[in-house]
């Protein structure tokens, strides 16, 4: 049987989910489809009765779906629960599950690029205050960073975000940046800044230690502004595709029944797809 899985989204063409999958299903030889369904948020409860009638056998949810599909689901996973959102959906004995492997994607890039990196980061900065930051705040927490400066452009979202997490999150004004820098030993980027067609990011990074980890979830283009420039002052660049990679891994294993890796063939293969700075 061909097991048919899916990502939607809103717009969904520039979705690369079905590269990942794609390379995945060709490398088991495994007889599957991974298909992009533009489904606005009107339309979630219309597909979601399609996935539970049998059509498909998961898939991925992404903006601005992935809050909205959580009250269809029977099984919510405690992460995709303090998300507030899911982004990876499957049948399982006719009950549907959700899940959130966004904290997962982030920490095992960070695994991967950095080995050892938490035993060496005290204090982490982390720009925006969106759905990517609250699951960068989970994935460090649970590995025991004890400080997190949270600077975003509206400092009201900023303490609503520091709210959930009050002993280890501490909301800080966008002007503190610079000094926030020379205290960090990881700084990670959630905002859409840097990214392709969207405003710079510009901050200071004078004050950088070297060794300093900085992070963009941005990955268009693969080497944003703050990357280079932290790397020209002796800081650790982490890119943002390995993030979009490896959250895709728990999904394709529940699906097609393998553990899929992450490979440099399958980063070159995406790599090709994005456009230079
Ligand atoms: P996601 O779920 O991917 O994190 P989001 O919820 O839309 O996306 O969050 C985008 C983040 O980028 C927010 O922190 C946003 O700041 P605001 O909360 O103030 O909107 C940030 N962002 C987007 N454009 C920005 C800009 N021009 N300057 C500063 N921050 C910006």
């Amino acid at each position: 049987m061909t097991r048919r899985c899916f990502i939607i989204g809103h717009p969904v063409a520039h979705s690369r989910s079905p590269l990942i999958h794609g390379h995945w299903l060709a490398e088991h030889g495994l007889a599957g489809s991974y298909e992009r369904v533009d489904v606005p948020p009107a339309k979630a409860a219309a597909f979601i009765a399609r996935l539970r009638a049998g059509e498909f056998a998961g898939g991925n949810v992404t903006v601005p779906n992935k809050e909205v599909v959580l009250p269809l689901l029977d099984e919510v996973s405690a992460t995709a629960r303090a998300m507030g959102a899911a982004n990876t959906l499957w049948m399982e004995e006719g009950r549907l599950h959700g899940d959130n492997t966004d904290a997962y994607g982030f920490l095992a890039h960070l695994d991967a690029c950095v080995p050892g990196w938490a035993e060496r980061t005290r204090t982490a900065l982390i720009l925006g205050a969106g759905g990517a930051a609250r699951a960068v705040i989970h994935g460090l927490a649970e590995r025991g960073v004890g400080r997190i400066f949270l600077v975003n452009r509206s400092s009201e979202r900023a303490a609503e975000l520091a709210e959930a997490f009050p002993k280890v999150v501490e909301a800080r004004a966008w002007q503190e940046i610079t000094a926030l820098v020379g205290e960090s030993d990881l700084i990670v980027n959630t905002t859409s800044l840097g990214m392709h067609g969207q405003p710079p990011l510009e901050i200071d990074l004078s004050a950088l230690r070297p060794g300093t980890i900085v992070d963009d979830i941005v990955y268009v283009p693969l080497e944003t502004p703050l990357l280079a420039e932290a790397r020209r002052r002796g800081g650790i660049p982490v890119d943002g595709l390995g993030m979009l990679l490896h959250q895709a891994v728990p999904g394709f294993e529940r699906w097609f029944g393998v553990r899929p890796q992450v490979t440099a063939a399958l980063r070159l293969k995406l790599e090709a797809d994005i456009p230079a700075a």
